[in-house]
């Protein structure tokens, strides 16, 4: 039987559209399902084109059972939050323990915590003047960013870039990585 992930999105879902491309032909990993609770979120057609099945949830389900009693029918292996921006209920946390993994757009600690997500980071990567910036894939505990870090990549962040420019740099990180960070956890 094939491992299950199950992906929650809120935006574009460059990311989730990255992972299931990535798992689209395998045997052995599956994307199972996708949350989103944005109704507008990209992250729907991806899943349409890859004909992974969606879920759109409001606050009140997702802070209630109606989201845990459905991931625990669905017993996925790894649950990926790719560009998912509510903070996981400690219910969810403390029934799947470091079965929930986040990718955040920077090298934490640094740019991390609450409002810190999109390109509030890459704005305040630019201001800063770092020489590098990066991803980082960590679990999910009961506070934003602080999980334990599974993997980091840097990049460089050159004079000429601006806030734009830096976001793709770790789009484009991201694509790469993450992916196969989520088949070595499910592998190994
Ligand atoms: C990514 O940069 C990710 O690090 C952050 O949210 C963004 C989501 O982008 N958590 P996308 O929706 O996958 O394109």
């Amino acid at each position: 039987m094939s491992k299950k992930i199950v992906i929650l999105a809120s935006g574009n879902g460059s990311n989730a559209k990255a992972i299931m491309r990535h798992f689209d032909s395998s045997t052995k990993i599956e994307v199972s399902s996708i949350i989103s609770n944005n109704r507008q979120a990209g992250v729907f057609e991806h899943a349409k084109r890859f004909g992974v099945p969606c879920l759109w949830m409001d606050k009140e389900s997702f802070e209630s059972d109606v989201v845990l009693n459905f991931l625990l029918t669905e017993e996925p292996d790894l649950i990926v939050l790719a560009g998912f921006l509510w903070k996981i209920p400690v219910s969810l946390v403390q029934t799947f323990p470091n079965k929930i993994i986040n990718i955040h757009p920077a090298l934490l600690p640094k740019y991390g915590g609450k409002g810190m997500y999109g390109a509030h980071v890459h704005r305040a990567v630019k201001e800063s003047g770092d020489a590098h910036t990066g991803i980082t894939i960590h679990y999910i505990n009961e506070h934003y960013d602080e999980g334990g870090v599974i993997f980091q990549a840097q990049v460089g962040v050159e004079t000429a870039d601006t806030a734009d420019s830096i976001a793709q740099k770790v789009h484009q990180l991201e694509h790469k990585h993450f992916p196969l960070i989520i088949e070595q956890l499910l592998t190994h």
